[in-house]
């Protein structure tokens, strides 16, 4: 029954060659001439070696970076957002190993999963509306697959805006600001500003605020 159930489930991966986006699809395809050894295809989540029910929180990311993840294939690898991030949670205890900017470094999330509001790398960075809302094809089934999530952190407000309507709540009663907490169906959702390398340059985000973050979910996360 339960297998039954799940073969007609919305599957939480789009396809290699998945067209749901044709701007990004062709996008993807420039890439491929361009650099047929990049990845250049949507990227998976990432998870943690013990599993999906191992899984208390789930980070969402924008989107892949051009010489970021879509080279790579994995979240936040090979692009400053991920030297942040991945150094971030080594030090809280959600990842082990060590960070190089590689697919093959050893890294290992721990209790925890990475995806993105978009799969697939948007031109200049920038997805439009309709492609964040056909992502959430993938969101949702991402989110639901987790049988034991406790929470979200959400990059951006992006990322945030994605999820709260993934998890059926409003934008407009849950709204994005950094170091934001709100409940919605049953999960702590975190906010943060993205850890890009304009907002750190700029100064919208200091390693400060974005440990600070972290230090609370890490917080939750024992409680
Ligand atoms: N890399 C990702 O995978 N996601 C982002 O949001 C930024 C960089």
């Amino acid at each position: 029954m339960r297998a039954a159930a799940l073969s007609t489930a919305p599957s939480p991966e789009p396809s290699r060659d998945c067209p749901l986006c044709p701007r990004l699809h062709d996008f993807i395809a420039g890439w491929r001439e361009r650099e047929p050894g990049w990845f250049n295809a949507p990227v998976p989540t990432f998870l943690p070696p013990e599993g999906e029910e191992s899984v208390r929180l789930l980070i969402v990311g924008l989107a892949p970076g051009v010489r970021g993840a879509n080279r790579t294939g994995r979240p936040f690898t090979g692009d400053y957002a991920g030297d942040l991030l991945y150094g971030t949670m080594i030090a809280q205890g959600l990842a082990r190993g060590e960070f190089k900017a590689r697919p093959d470094d050893g890294l290992e999330l721990v209790g925890t999963a990475i995806t993105n509001a978009v799969r697939c790398v948007p031109p200049e960075n920038k997805p439009v509306g309709a492609e964040i809302s056909t992502c959430r094809t993938f969101l949702k089934p991402t989110i639901a697959r987790f049988g034991n999530l406790r929470a979200i952190l959400t990059l951006g407000s992006i990322a945030h805006q994605s999820t709260v309507r993934a998890l059926g709540g409003r934008v407009a009663t849950l709204p994005f600001r950094h170091g934001g907490r709100h409940e919605a169906a049953g999960i702590t959702l975190f906010s943060s500003y993205h850890c890009s390398r304009y907002n750190t340059n700029t100064g919208v985000l200091t390693e400060e605020m974005f440990v600070n973050v972290f230090k609370e979910i890490a917080a939750f996360l024992k409680s």
